[in-house]
């Protein structure tokens, strides 16, 4: 498997992550096969990683930096969760997916270090989170260095809006802790 970086992503393989992204969330929510692609006005202007299996996306995350909470994907699940304002620059983590096929194999703890060290070397100073996926991936972060603040308003758009409550994560950064293992096909 190889991990790609995409500054910009071209609209070929953004309408594949966008078909990804439900594919992946399909075993969160049936509704999720309600959509037939997802994406968002974000998705051109934050860094993507996708991993490749041969020639076809296996998993895909993104990442958007931002100077206000207002301004970052899914606002609203934030909403009156963080005691104080995260410092800014503030690292979005979102649109993490990974193809029911390919999990289990570290592919998101992976693409959660590289975003990770990405937020620490652009010089932002939190990297928050907000996710409906349960505890194992609250777990997850939290042994990567983010705090869990409480949980958010319910996501507005499908198919996050089908799940519950939202638990809301901080990293706050500089994180010194974040080294990337290698791997086979990384660039
Ligand atoms: C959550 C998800 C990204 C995990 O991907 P993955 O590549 O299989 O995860 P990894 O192999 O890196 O890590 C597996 C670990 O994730 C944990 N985990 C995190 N979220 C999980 C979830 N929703 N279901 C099951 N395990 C999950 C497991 O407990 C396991 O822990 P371990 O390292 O102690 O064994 C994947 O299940 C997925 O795409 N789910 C649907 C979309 C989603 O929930 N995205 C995350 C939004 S924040």
């Amino acid at each position: 498997m190889e991990i790609r970086e995409f500054s910009e992503i071209p609209p070929d393989l953004l309408q594949q992550i966008g078909r990804l992204r439900v594919q992946a969330w399909e075993t969160e929510t049936v509704r999720a096969a309600e959509m037939i692609s997802w994406v968002d006005r974000f998705d051109h202007a934050a860094r993507h990683w996708v991993v490749f299996a041969g020639t076809l996306p296996v998993a895909a995350a993104r990442l958007s930096i931002h100077q206000a909470l207002a301004d970052v994907p899914d606002a609203e699940s934030y909403a009156g969760v963080f005691p104080q304002t995260p410092t800014p620059p503030i690292a979005s983590f979102n649109r993490l997916v990974v193809h029911p096929s390919a999990r289990g194999a570290g592919l998101s703890k992976k693409l959660d270090m590289i975003r990770l060290q990405t937020a620490e070397q652009a010089g932002c100073r939190s990297a928050i989170l907000s996710t409906a996926s349960g505890p194992a991936r609250v777990r997850q972060l939290t042994r990567l260095g983010f705090e869990l603040i409480g949980f958010g308003p319910r996501f507005q758009t499908p198919p996050l809006c089908y799940l519950p409550a939202p638990a809301v994560l901080l990293c706050r950064l500089p994180h010194c802790a974040v080294e990337i293992p290698a791997f086979a096909g990384n660039r």
